[in-house]
């Protein structure tokens, strides 16, 4: 990824204000009035175009761009700059009428439906021929034109076909997994194929993991390749717009993240993309949607090498597609447009700008409510829009780098959630997100990291649940420990080797030596059982069978069957130190633990002493420094700061009250 968003955010003049615009829902008579509400919330950027395909080429070899072009006309002469879509974000019903082989076949066979969106298969090679062309048709006629300053290629990659089980998917798996294993016999050896006589003679007899027979497993390894095939299918498809766009125009070119969205490697992804958007939906049932959010917009930061990224979908309010769908609380628009800015996006764009009439997402908010401009999220609207005039010069500063990694694969992922697994409460994201909580918790900024990425510069690494590692990754980590870090690794960790092999000789077998900790076997409890420590503390979930080799032990099982095993570990290598938690502790356990890590790694919170719930975040840029400060509590807290608060103009010295679901910038000069 080369991040080119400070050319946007050039051309805008400061952060990026706007959301998803769909002039082709209402009549035209309305767009004038579009335009000029738009001026006055201060918005800047839109996306259009996004779901126009069937509107833009009613019919194959047709094109109507009039509408679009006095659309964006309007906009230009209006100061609104465009994000424009390549439109392909669904196709017309005529492409499925005339391409049926490209629809979406689900696991058991079926073929779906047009009638929705995305309702294509991602390895169609007649999909991807008219994207292009779509693409191309789009680029030839806007690529000059002055309202255009970015491009967006189609929209939520694998929102709703992240996999497709027809023929042509399984013509392009095989081809897929030729090249990467040569040989029949390199395949049969890396899928483990003596096991079950699923022996394979012929690349013809290989298959997607279709459905199988009643209560089986697929093959692992199968399955794991098809995560791995599918998720490169779709990076295909967006590299195949992104080269005819790029062939002629000279904005950059995206497409929209999901946040930490299975189906995808956003590691593989962010290197085909030419700056870094995403969408980020509240999620109202959440233990805590705030540090969900926060955690998204860290991982976007990271997926961006540590620059500037776009927020390029949030909402004003409520969405329509959870079970009960809340409406954001007064401030709560402000507050969360300032995590994500906070973390490092240099923009915030919403879906959409005028909630739709009819569709399926007629009950979306959106910045132009149902209800019109007499509304208080319109009110709420236009007052951030003055707030972020006042936050340009923030634009192109980098987050303070945050001292803390915890690494996260998603092919670990995909393989740590498969099934035939000592227990199914293994969860590789449960333990990502009980780390970063902790994290988050204590105002302690983090990275996510890429296994195999260089971890210089960090003193704290977690290694959450990364159930599958290659050797090249594991050994990063164990010079990040020789070099002086401090690593905590945990349960059901380095087990198995890239072809979701088991490493033989005591697990956890890619850790085993940096741990100093031999298990021998796996113990895992039942729902609703807990196991006893030597301290006296609880823990849930799992145990294990085994015994420290050069490691300490910090605690051991109490009771039970794993009686004396180790539970928690450490263990001096070279200059650093490697923890191991072999179990799922408790909360008050586990919260002394990461105190009791963040002090020996000398890790300090961005701000210390403030309570959970209250965000710190600090930007630096040029001279300049912006200490971003969220409440997303109940109570007013005072914070400790110099400076002047950028909102209100007001100097702070020593120490700024921030009511109860407020939300402040203080910047300092450095
Ligand atoms: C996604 C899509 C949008 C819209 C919103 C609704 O972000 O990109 O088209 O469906 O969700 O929340």
């Amino acid at each position: 990824m080369s991040p080119r968003l400070d050319e946007v955010t050039a051309r805008l003049g400061g952060i990026a204000y706007g959301g998803d615009y769909n002039p082709e829902q209402w009549p035209e008579e309305i767009w004038a009035e579009d335009i000029a509400l738009m001026r006055e919330a201060g918005v800047n950027l839109v996306t259009v175009g996004v779901f126009s395909w069937g509107l833009l080429q009613p019919a194959p070899g047709r094109f109507e761009f009039g509408w679009l072009d006095r659309v964006l006309d309007r906009l230009h002469e209006g100061g609104i700059a465009v994000d424009l879509a390549t439109a392909t974000a669904s196709p017309p019903p005529w492409f499925t009428t005339r391409h049926p082989e490209a629809a979406l076949v689900d696991v058991t066979g079926a073929r779906r439906s047009h009638g929705a969106r995305q309702a294509y298969c991602p390895s169609s090679a007649a999909f991807r021929e008219a994207t292009v062309d779509m693409a191309g048709a789009m680029v030839e006629r806007y690529a000059d034109h002055p309202a255009v300053v970015l491009w967006h290629v189609s929209n939520e990659y694998a929102n709703h076909n992240w996999h497709c089980y027809c023929d042509a998917s399984a013509e392009a798996f095989r081809h897929w997994l030729e090249a990467r294993y040569g040989t029949i016999d390199a395949l049969n050896a890396a899928w483990g194929t003596a096991f079950w006589s699923q022996h394979y003679g012929d690349w013809r007899e290989v298959l997607p993991p279709r459905a199988v027979s009643y209560h089986s497993f697929a093959n692992p390894t199968q399955q794991l390749d098809w995560w791995r095939f599918s998720s490169g299918e779709h990076v295909r498809l967006y590299r195949a717009e992104h080269e005819v766009i790029a062939a002629r125009a000279t904005q950059p070119v995206t497409t929209n993240f999901m946040s930490f969205w299975k189906p995808l490697d956003y590691w593989d992804f962010a290197d085909a993309v030419d700056l870094v958007s995403n969408d980020d939906y509240l999620i109202v049932d959440d233990r805590d949607p705030a540090e969900r959010t926060a955690m998204a917009a860290d991982l976007m930061r990271s997926l961006a090498s540590g620059e500037p990224w776009l927020l390029m979908e949030h909402s004003t309010s409520a969405v329509n597609w959870q079970p009960r769908n809340r409406a954001k609380a007064p401030g709560e628009l402000r507050r969360t447009s300032l995590q994500h800015l906070a973390r490092g996006a240099d923009g915030a764009l919403f879906f959409q700008w005028r909630a739709s009439r009819a569709g399926a997402e007629k009950f979306h908010s959106a910045l132009v409510p149902h209800a019109g401009t007499d509304s208080r999220v319109w009110h709420e609207v236009v007052d951030f829009g003055a707030d972020l005039r006042k936050l340009g010069a923030v634009t192109g500063s980098r987050v303070d780098r945050p001292r803390v990694a915890i690494v996260h694969g998603w092919e670990s992922w995909w393989a740590g959630e498969l099934d035939s697994h000592p227990s199914q409460d293994f969860s590789p994201f449960a333990q990502l997100r009980r780390w970063y909580g902790a994290l988050w918790g204590r105002s302690v900024g983090v990275d996510f990291a890429r296994p195999g990425a260089s971890l210089d510069g960090y003193d704290l690494v977690v290694v959450p649940g990364q159930y599958l590692v290659d050797d090249a990754a594991a050994r990063v980590i164990t010079e990040f420990v020789a070099g002086g870090g401090t690593v905590v690794i945990t349960w059901f960790s380095g087990i198995v080797d890239e072809h979701d092999h088991v490493r033989l000789g005591g697990y956890p077998g890619a850790f085993a030596e940096l741990l100093g900790v031999r298990i021998e076997e796996f113990a895992p409890l039942l729902a609703g059982q807990s196991v006893g420590l030597s301290d006296g503390s609880t823990a849930t979930l799992w145990s294990e069978h085994g015994r420290t080799t050069t490691a300490t032990a910090v605690l051991t099982y109490a009771d039970g069957p794993t009686a004396g095993s180790p539970a928690l570990t450490v263990h001096g290598h070279g200059s650093g130190h490697a923890w191991y938690v072999g179990t799922e502790l408790s909360d008050e356990r586990f919260g002394r633990l990461v105190d009791d890590l963040l002090t020996a790694a000398g890790v300090e919170p961005v701000v210390a002493g403030l309570p959970r719930g209250v965000e710190a975040v600090r930007r630096v840029g040029g001279d300049g420094a912006w200490l971003f400060l969220v409440n997303h509590t109940g109570d007013e807290v005072s914070v400790a700061a110099d400076g002047t608060e950028v909102f209100t103009g007001r100097q702070v010295d020593g120490a700024l009250a921030l009511p109860a679901g407020g939300a402040a910038v203080v910047h300092s000069t450095r």
